[in-house]
């Protein structure tokens, strides 16, 4: 008979629960405790402060603990509920539906931690994935099992950007993708207004859902993000499926570990952040990747505090990724949307390999041409566009038309804007770009290429 070994609460502060066990085995790190005479009542074993004493975390309301309760193990860490019933369902950390569509259904309960595969399998053929969004297919084209961040400051547009790729790429092969969508430490109203978008164009049926929202604990905030990773590996493994990854925000992740750490009373390291940064970062990420011959797309944002892109929260997150994508506040003022910088931004899929040779050299070439004006630019600033020679000038101007030609009404902003979206493919914002370089559309003005789809709407016109 298994013998079930207590252990027994020493003290209480607002957050923090010492245990004390008196005999072994103790409990891991990680581990969930419960208290005997009250099953709801949910604690993380943080560490230990001597060899019979651990810190623990509430992950549910504490308030009702008292010295001398007597903590059980449940066995190992938090579990959330994976399987096929879960696709089209909002759930939050603890496996409970946050739709309103009653209990969660489910095939059996996934750790939230985990390993990353031993091996990071080599999806050899890193598919060109089409966005439809003209600036971030030409300047930062995301690749089926690449990942991308959204880098960008309060207000900037990550959300909207995020969920434009969502609602572009979501339905693109229905038969061999499913999304997951961790919605970590951002306003829970966005994850509402998320679900009624997803219901209203019939797609909700292949996005999971995991939401710590803003209000939640920063122990909740912060295992969401494990959570999500555990819904990503089911779909992954046990069925089989390439899977699209959103997650927003990420730096929210690294801000619950942070608050995490101070509650632990842990020196956090020169730069304010928790020592444990970047290892908390690789736990998550490392398990986003490819196994099987199945990929994992990642898509997050990372907000940056004071626009600052060297953050060092969001550096950890650099070095996982294939793509950034950085948005600029001097773009969104200017009310050029998505306000992407392109000169920033930038992907290692941008190579003649992941796409063609003409894009590859467009995109390369009208970059340094949109350097240039930004030099340019200053003189212009200073004394004038007449005083540029012609050929600057000319030059000058076809970067702003490619720079206007970037713009794009979004899907997802619609009711905002009162515009439709527009889905532009990769070859005609090749093609439009490509041929305002090439003096083609020297004739018409610049302001004629905002806001628009396809540059057949010029020709049209
Ligand atoms: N591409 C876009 N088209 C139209 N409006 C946009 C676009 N991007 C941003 N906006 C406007 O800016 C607002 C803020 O955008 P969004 O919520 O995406 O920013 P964010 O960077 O996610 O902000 P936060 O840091 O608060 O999460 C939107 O509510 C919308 O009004
Ligand atoms: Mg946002």
């Amino acid at each position: 008979m298994e013998v079930i070994n207590k252990g027994k609460v020493v003290s209480v502060t607002e957050a923090v629960v010492e245990v004390e066990y008196l005999t072994e085995p103790t409990p891991k790190l990680r581990e969930v405790l419960t208290l005997e005479r009250d099953p709801s009542v949910k604690l993380q074993v943080m560490k230990s402060s001597d060899k019979a004493r651990f810190y623990c975390l509430g992950l549910s309301k504490i308030t009702s603990i008292r010295r001398g309760d007597a903590v059980v193990s449940t066995g190992g860490p938090l579990k959330i509920p994976v399987g096929v019933e879960i696709l089209g369902r909002v759930m939050n950390v603890f496996g409970e539906a946050k739709d309103g569509m009653g209990d969660i259904k489910y095939d059996k309960l996934a750790p939230v931690f985990n390993d990353s595969p031993s091996y990071a399998d080599t999806v050899a053929d890193l598919k060109f994935l089409e966005t439809g969004i003209k600036i971030v297919d030409l300047y930062a084209p995301l690749v089926q099992g690449g990942k991308v961040g959204l880098f960008g400051g309060s207000g900037v547009g990550k959300t909207m950007l995020l969920t434009e790729i969502l609602h572009n790429v979501i339905n693109k092969d229905p038969q061999n993708n499913v999304s997951v969508f961790c919605g970590v430490g951002e306003r829970s109203r966005e994850g509402h207004e998320l679900f009624n978008e997803l219901k209203d164009t019939n797609v909700l049926s292949s996005v999971s859902l995991v939401f710590g929202a803003m209000g939640e604990s920063p122990a909740t905030r912060f295992l969401t993000a494990f959570a999500g990773a555990s819904v990503a590996e089911y779909f992954r493994d046990d069925y089989g499926k390439n899977v699209l990854f959103f997650v927003d925000n990420i730096f929210r992740f690294a801000q619950a570990g942070s608050e995490l750490s101070l509650l632990m009373n842990n020196i956090p390291s020169e730069d304010g952040y928790q020592a444990t940064l970047n290892s908390e970062m690789a736990s998550v990420h490392e398990r986003l990747v490819a196994k099987n011959g199945k990929s994992v797309t990642a898509i997050e944002a990372i907000y940056l505090p004071e626009d600052d892109l060297f953050d060092p929260a969001a550096q950890t997150v650099f070095g996982y990724l294939d793509s950034s994508i950085v948005l600029s506040r001097d773009a969104y003022r200017e009310g050029r949307l998505p306000a992407v910088d392109i000169i920033q931004s930038d992907s290692d899929a941008l190579n003649p390999h992941n796409v063609t040779p003409k894009h590859y050299y467009v995109a390369t070439a009208s970059k340094s041409l949109l350097k240039k004006a930004e030099l340019l630019e200053r003189i212009v600033s200073l004394v004038g566009e007449s005083e540029l020679s012609d050929e600057d000038r000319t030059l000058y101007q076809r970067a702003r038309k490619i720079r206007n030609y970037m713009t794009q009404n979004f899907y997802v902003a619609s009711i905002q804007t009162g515009r439709l979206g527009t889905y532009v493919t990769v070859d005609k914002t090749v093609e439009g770009v490509k041929n305002i370089m090439d003096g083609n559309y020297d004739d018409v003005p610049e302001d004629k290429f905002m806001n628009i789809g396809s540059i057949d709407e010029i020709n049209s016109k």
